[in-house]
């Protein structure tokens, strides 16, 4: 059954994807890309989900065939990465950023390319003008991002984010953070180990499992 609707909306995707390559002529292929991404974040339902998937997985560098993006979700980006089985929730805004397999986003996440995407040491010319960086976000497998959290650095595999939180530094593999700014409560695998240093041991990569 799955099959056959993701054949149906690989076919009803095609206007989409026209009109998306017709635009690349036009502008910049980022601003093509994120313009798409807009029209299609404002189809409802299941109909919604699988016109999003299926422009996606022909867009990006990778998108899983089971993946959801959901409702209202703007990926501003065209090299982003989405995993197998990942789970994007409702109006969610993603920038450039691997979500590797099994990641949740819960609603109103957002996950920006770090802190520092303006500069602004000069006061002699305006913040736009002074350029700036934007470093690749990766999301590591099967973490779960809570309802509103922001995201600006690498969360590790297996961690869990709380709802509502800033994360500004790269939490290590099965933390479990929570606040503004994030901090780390207690480790998954041994929940009553001390908190207060640790290492970043997850190396961000790109998904390379194209199927
Ligand atoms: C983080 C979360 C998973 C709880 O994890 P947990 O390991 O069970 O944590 P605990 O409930 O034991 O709380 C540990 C501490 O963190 C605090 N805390 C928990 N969640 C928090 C949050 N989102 N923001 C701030 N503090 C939080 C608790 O108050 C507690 O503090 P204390 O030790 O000072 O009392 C949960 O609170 C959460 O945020 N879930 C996300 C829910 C969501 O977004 N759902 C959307 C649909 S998917």
């Amino acid at each position: 059954m799955k099959q056959i609707a993701r054949f149906i909306f690989a076919l009803a995707v095609l206007p989409a994807l026209v009109f998306y390559w017709m635009l690349r002529l036009l502008l910049p292929k980022q601003r093509a890309f994120s313009d798409l991404t807009q029209c299609l974040a404002l189809v409802p339902g299941i109909a919604g989900e699988y016109l999003r998937l299926a422009f996606f997985r022909r867009t990006l560098p990778y998108c899983g065939q089971n993946a959801c993006i959901g409702f209202g979700t703007i990926f501003s980006h065209p090299a982003a990465q989405i995993g197998e089985n990942v789970y994007v929730g409702p109006y969610c805004i993603l920038g450039d950023v691997t979500l590797e397999k099994d990641v949740l986003l819960a609603s109103g996440v957002s996950v920006a390319n770090g802190t520092n995407q303006h500069f602004f040491e000069r006061t002699d010319i305006p913040i736009r003008l002074q350029g700036g960086e934007f470093p690749r976000i990766t999301i590591g497998e099967d973490s779960w991002i809570g309802e509103r959290a922001v995201v600006l650095a690498n969360v590790g595999r297996h961690c869990v984010i709380g709802a509502g939180a800033l994360v500004l530094d790269s939490i290590p593999d099965y933390a479990i953070a929570v606040g503004v700014p994030a901090k780390i409560v207690k480790f998954r695998q041994n929940p009553t180990a001390e908190t207060g240093s640790f290492t970043q041991n997850h190396s961000p990569s790109a998904i390379h499992h194209q199927s």
